[in-house]
């Protein structure tokens, strides 16, 4: 496993991170059995950056992540994974609407209460990172959510502060970077929503923000596996997600991306996590991972070499603006 600067911040995270989404639900079945088997496997293999967030599962995700440090410490081991975490917004529009005042989606009685909710899950007395969820480019101006957390920062219960963009305006952090306000961003970056490289990534190097990336496999498209025959199960978000013609034109658009593979040596999992990491504002990749084998094919990718740039330029025509998937069509 490589590892690379967060941002400006002291610590080196590994280039490929845990996604901890579909431990906690809505990725129709998962045995909590394979889940720990599957971090503890990822851990072993070199990766200290893992991905959560309250939703994923109302903090079922958390409290096995929280399960699987504290056997670890329990056995001895002297390591040091770092957690990110994310808090909602209150119950209300997602994302938020150009409407919503940030003192109501993210007061300060609830940040606080949210926060000890987090500790609780994860079973520590200080977050690694908090994130909060998402975001509207109509705070930007007095981001009074930030200030709070600041202030929580200060008082010792949060490391880092970050944000995780909207899907459909993820350029609306960018001010975000520019003003301080964040130490990292979550975003979707992949061989697909290639938009960041316009602007959003350079301005992280700039102002030394951490990046971790998200979907880099296009909740699985990516990784090839995929026909215009697979269904999902009622309780897997993809169901929503693929519906319609919507995966009859991503396997199309994955093939054409196979064929642009062969004879590189890279599998298309490979090239989608290889892809995202040859840009220099990548901190870590976080792939989700429900088992022993996804985390071995995941983690393994770090020590592959280098993508050679004429292979990243190539693929940079897979480029497809599709807009915002989640809330259907
Ligand atoms: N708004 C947000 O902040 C937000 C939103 C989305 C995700 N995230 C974070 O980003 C992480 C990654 O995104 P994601 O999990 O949504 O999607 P993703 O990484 O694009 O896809 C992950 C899925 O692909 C399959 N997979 C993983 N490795 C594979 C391999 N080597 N070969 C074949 N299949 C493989 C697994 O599902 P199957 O085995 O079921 O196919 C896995 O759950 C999440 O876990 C979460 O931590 C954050």
């Amino acid at each position: 496993m490589q590892y690379r600067p967060f941002g400006k911040h002291a610590f080196k995270c590994s280039e490929i991170g845990f996604g901890a989404w579909a431990i906690g639900g809505a990725w129709g079945a998962q045995a909590d059995t394979d889940s720990l088997a599957a971090l503890h496997r990822a851990l072993d293999l070199g990766c200290n950056f893992v991905d959560t967030a309250a939703g994923y599962g109302n903090g079922r995700s958390e409290r096995l992540i929280g399960q699987v440090l504290r056997e670890r410490q329990a056995a001895g081991r002297k390591e040091n994974i770092f957690v990110a975490t994310k808090t909602p917004p209150t119950a209300g529009q997602w994302p938020p609407s150009p409407y919503d005042r940030a003192e109501e989606r993210y007061p300060e009685a609830y940040l606080r209460a949210n926060l000890a909710e987090r500790l609780a899950c994860l079973g520590t007395d200080k977050l690694d990172l908090l994130q909060l969820h998402t975001w509207t480019r109509a705070w930007n101006r007095n981001p009074t959510p930030f200030k709070i957390l600041r202030e929580l920062q200060k008082e010792g219960k949060i490391g880092l502060i970050g944000v995780s963009t909207p899907e459909h305006d993820q350029n609306s952090v960018i001010d975000l970077m520019r003003g301080g306000w964040v130490d990292s961003v979550q975003v979707i970056y992949n061989l697909f929503e290639q938009e960041p490289a316009a602007e959003l990534l350079d301005v992280a190097q700039e102002c030394g923000v951490g990046i971790i990336v998200r979907v880099a496999f296009d909740e699985g498209a990516l990784t090839g596996k995929f026909t215009v025959l697979t269904k999902f199960a009622h309780d897997d978000f993809r169901s929503a997600y693929f519906s319609g013609d919507r995966l009859s034109r991503t396997v199309v658009r994955t093939e054409k991306i196979r064929h642009d593979l062969e004879h590189t040596g890279y599998t298309l999992p490979q090239a989608a996590l290889k892809w995202v990491l040859a840009h220099p504002a990548v901190s870590t990749v976080i792939p989700g991972i429900r088992n022993v084998a996804q985390a071995e094919a995941n983690c393994g990718v770090s020590d592959l070499p280098a993508m050679p740039t004429e292979l990243v330029e190539k693929l940079r025509r897979h480029n497809w603006r599709r807009a915002f998937w989640y809330g259907g069509k």
